[in-house]
């Protein structure tokens, strides 16, 4: 592939786009697809689909072990997850979460009727500030949810004495944190429970998936009740419960996944490293960095565009990226408190979150993943740097041409 090398050749401006095929944040890995499918086989031979179905009890088996933690029970997304989890901690009225997640942290909250609370992020890690969390908590506050943003842990010790001290639950969304450590312990053993999205865009999958995760065996025991309805036997509801069941065909993507977690960590490992060189040194380009003390799945390879610095917006260099098929997203704008139900709830909200407002604004994300290698990821830092070393010129040509008021690809096209 030819590097481009005046902005004629940005495809914005009319040179032939760097990919033919676009490229996603997240493209699904897939394990070992000979096992993957001996395995579909035999569910089909067996004929057990869902239902606690023997493969699902090996992937809950395999996961606790691989977490370390007393209980894993799968479930069919994230989403779900959260909102058993939620339920099942009996939490109410008032929960304190971030901003600056992606929205189902909210409205797993929100479907139940409990309030999210909007509290500001940490700008160096954008995970919740823990010394912000105080200020929200009112007499009808029960819990509040943490989000291991990025797959990079939250202050879970601040986190635990807080709600140790004011008596709140605890749960963290680690839809982003499988494979991930605090303090060399994998996440998972935190909090009451802890929550991991196994879909198509995580870099481990399930198609659909998910897992609550938890020490605390009364609590384990109610979680697996909900997602089956309340079924505690034959004919026998004991509880209010939800259809929260992975099927067997997840479970078996999940075990042929678990199989090659180590070398998906690793291509993203090596993704991660080489787009640090290459990017590094642009004036106004923050590369979020991974702590090497601690493990973590490198599954976000995140800037942060300071557009004082770089005197292009952030929303110009998506524009640029998109055109050549380089599908940057801005994970997680414009934070939830900006999307309904909560704007119409409370149209203020924005001016307790500083932090979350400024971050929104900066936050890119590329693409990684076995989808990618060196060659995409050195095209993909060429347009990058070739926009910013040409800022000028970049930025007339963006308030003349139509391309500016180009609206930005959205969700839909995500895999
Ligand atoms: C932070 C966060 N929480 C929750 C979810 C929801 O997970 P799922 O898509 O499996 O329902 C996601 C992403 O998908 C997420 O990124």
């Amino acid at each position: 592939m030819a590097p481009k090398t005046q902005i004629g050749d940005l495809a914005l401006f009319g040179g032939k786009p760097a990919f033919d095929a676009t490229l996603h944040v997240g493209r699904p890995n897939i394990g070992d697809q000979k096992r993957l499918l001996r395995r579909i086989e035999d569910i089909l031979e067996r004929r057990w689909l869902t239902n606690n179905g023997p493969y699902v009890q090996e992937f809950e088996r395999k996961v606790a072990e691989l977490l370390r933690v007393k209980h894993c029970v799968a479930v069919c997304n994230g989403t779900m997850g959260l909102e058993i989890a939620i339920r099942a901690l009996a939490l109410t009225g008032e929960v304190v979460v971030p901003a600056f997640t992606f929205v189902a942290t909210a409205h797993a909250l929100q479907w139940q009727e409990i309030t999210p609370v909007f509290c500001d992020i940490d700008p160096i890690t954008h995970n919740i500030d823990p010394s912000k969390v105080e200020r929200m908590i009112t007499p009808r506050t029960s819990g509040i949810i943490g989000v291991h943003l990025w797959g990079r842990a939250c202050d879970v010790e601040a986190l635990e004495a807080l709600a140790k001290r004011r008596n709140l639950r605890l749960l963290f969304d680690a839809a982003h944190a499988f494979g991930c450590s605090y303090r060399g312990h994998k996440i998972g053993r935190f909090g009451d429970a802890e929550v991991f999205s196994f879909h198509a865009t995580k870099f481990f999958n399930t198609f659909e998936g998910g897992a609550v995760v938890t020490n605390n065996d009364e609590l384990a025991t109610t979680i697996r009740l909900m997602k089956n309805f309340g079924f505690a036997g034959y004919d026998n509801v004991i509880y209010v419960g939800t259809n929260g069941k992975m099927s067997e065909v997840s479970a078996v993507m999940g075990l042929t996944g678990l199989e090659s977690l180590d070398e998906f960590i690793a291509i993203n490992y090596r993704n991660y490293d080489q787009y640090r060189r290459e990017l590094e040194g642009l004036p106004g380009v923050h590369f979020l960095t991974y702590n090497e003390t601690e493990r973590y799945n490198y599954q976000y390879i995140v800037l942060e565009i300071d557009e004082a610095a770089t005197r292009i917006s952030r929303d110009h260099l998506v524009q640029i990226l998109h055109a050549e098929n380089i599908l940057a997203r801005r994970y997680f704008y414009p934070g939830c408190h900006r999307m309904e139900p909560y704007r119409s709830h409370f149209p203020h909200a924005g001016l307790l979150l500083p932090e979350t407002e400024r971050v929104a604004e900066r936050v890119l994300s590329l693409p990684t993943g076995t989808a990618i290698g060196p060659e995409e990821i050195r095209a993909i830092c060429n347009i990058i740097r070739l926009a910013l070393q040409n800022v000028e010129a970049v930025n007339m040509r963006l308030e003349s041409s139509w391309a500016s008021r180009e609206p930005l690809r959205g969700l839909a096209e995500d895999m």
